[in-house]
């Protein structure tokens, strides 16, 4: 069985490519490297010991798209590719509604029309908006607060509404919570361009010495020790959650939504601590103001994907912490030599 994993050179594309690979799937990947660098995919060949099939394609592009789907055949599609920073959607609404919409809608009709039927989407737990409970189920309401946020939804309720129509289609819904971690080879990994906008790369990078301090957006939520509270997930459990989605879709499911998360939250403080003890470091740290638009806390209940997919996320905080740092620490530029 093939699958055609768009974003597959980016962050959580790169594992769940090999997760995929290890679990006897066939990829052929597909990006047009507007987040990820070629390098990538060398790491990738490397680990995996054989080439990634790889087509450059912008999704976006009914040319290339449908290029895809004439010259390749696959029987399922892990859609990844997208644009994902929230205060840049927030400055250019307009390309955050197009790559991410159109690309999306690219992919649902050629599918249809090449009659490819199983469908897996990254969805985020952004689209619970302002919980008003943790942990949270699934059949929270649905709200949000940013253009990157609303494309999630807007997405979820075009899959809804495809279903509806069409039956036939078998689509995940996979809310992802906070990926962190990289590739116990610590050849490939997370990546940002710039200067990172979450919170775990960004303690990378204090760690390696090429940013000064962390700032702790805030002290004062209601949370234990005042700091923000996140589900942090290894991206290995993550793409194996793919790898386990995929199956469940195999069996004709129709549309099924997952929380893919640990089930436990940790605070900023907790995290830098956790990294500290990773790297051998101090981590020097400011609290400074809350970031607009952050929450106090988000964590999943994370039991329908263990009963409904037999999947859960085996790897703790430490363990996370550990493999970002040797990710990190033998890539201080990343995929830059
Ligand atoms: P990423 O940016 O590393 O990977 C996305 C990939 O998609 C990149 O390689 C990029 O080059 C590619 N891409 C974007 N637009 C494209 C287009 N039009 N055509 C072809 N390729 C295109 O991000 P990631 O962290 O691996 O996230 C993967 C998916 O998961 C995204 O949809 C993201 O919104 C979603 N998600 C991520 C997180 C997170 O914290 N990382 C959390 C929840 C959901
Ligand atoms: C971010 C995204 C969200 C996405 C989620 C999962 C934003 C605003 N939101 O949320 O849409 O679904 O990732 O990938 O980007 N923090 C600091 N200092 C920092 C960075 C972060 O204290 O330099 C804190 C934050 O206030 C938060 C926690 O660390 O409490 C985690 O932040 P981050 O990694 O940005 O993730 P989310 O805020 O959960």
């Amino acid at each position: 069985m093939t699958v055609l994993v768009t974003g597959g050179t980016g962050y959580i594309g790169s594992h769940t490519v090999l997760a995929l690979l290890d679990a006897g799937y066939e990829v052929l990947v597909a990006d047009n490297f507007v987040n990820s660098k070629p390098e990538v995919l060398h790491r990738m060949a490397e680990l995996a010991g054989r080439e990634i099939p790889f087509v450059r394609a912008d999704l976006c592009n009914n040319k290339d798209c449908d290029a895809l789907f004439s010259e390749y055949s696959f029987d399922a599609v892990i859609h990844f590719a997208g644009l994902k920073a929230v205060g840049e959607s927030v400055a250019k609404p307009l390309e955050y509604y197009s790559n991410n919409l159109i690309s999306t809608l690219n992919l649902l009709k050629n599918m249809q029309t090449h009659g490819v039927r199983d469908f897996v989407f990254s969805s985020s737990a952004t689209v619970y908006g302002d919980p008003a409970s943790v942990p949270i189920t699934e059949d929270f309401p649905l709200s949000v607060t940013n253009p990157y946020g609303r494309t999630k939804l807007m997405i979820e309720e075009m899959l809804r509404d495809l279903y509806k129509a069409h039956p036939e289609f078998n689509i995940a819904l996979l809310r992802y919570f906070n990926p962190i971690g990289a590739h116990k080879s610590g050849r490939i990994g997370e990546d940002p361009f710039g200067i990172p906008n979450n919170l775990l790369p960004y303690v990378a990078q204090v760690a390696v010495g090429k940013l000064r301090e962390v700032s702790v957006f805030g002290n004062d939520y209601n949370t234990p020790d005042g700091t923000g509270v996140r589900d942090y997930i290894h991206v290995l459990d993550l793409a194996e959650g793919h790898v386990a989605a995929l199956k469940k879709l195999e069996t004709g499911c129709g549309l099924v939504t997952y929380n893919l998360g640990t089930g436990k939250g940790y605070s900023v403080l907790e995290v830098i601590r956790a990294f500290s003890k990773a790297c051998g470091k101090e981590i020097p740290y400011r609290i400074t103001d809350r970031r607009p638009g952050d929450i106090a806390q988000c964590y999943a209940d994370a039991s329908k994907a263990q009963k409904e997919l037999g999947w859960q996320a085996k790897y703790g905080l430490d363990e996370m912490c550990a493999d970002s740092w040797r990710w990190q620490s033998l890539n201080p530029n990343g995929y830059d030599e």
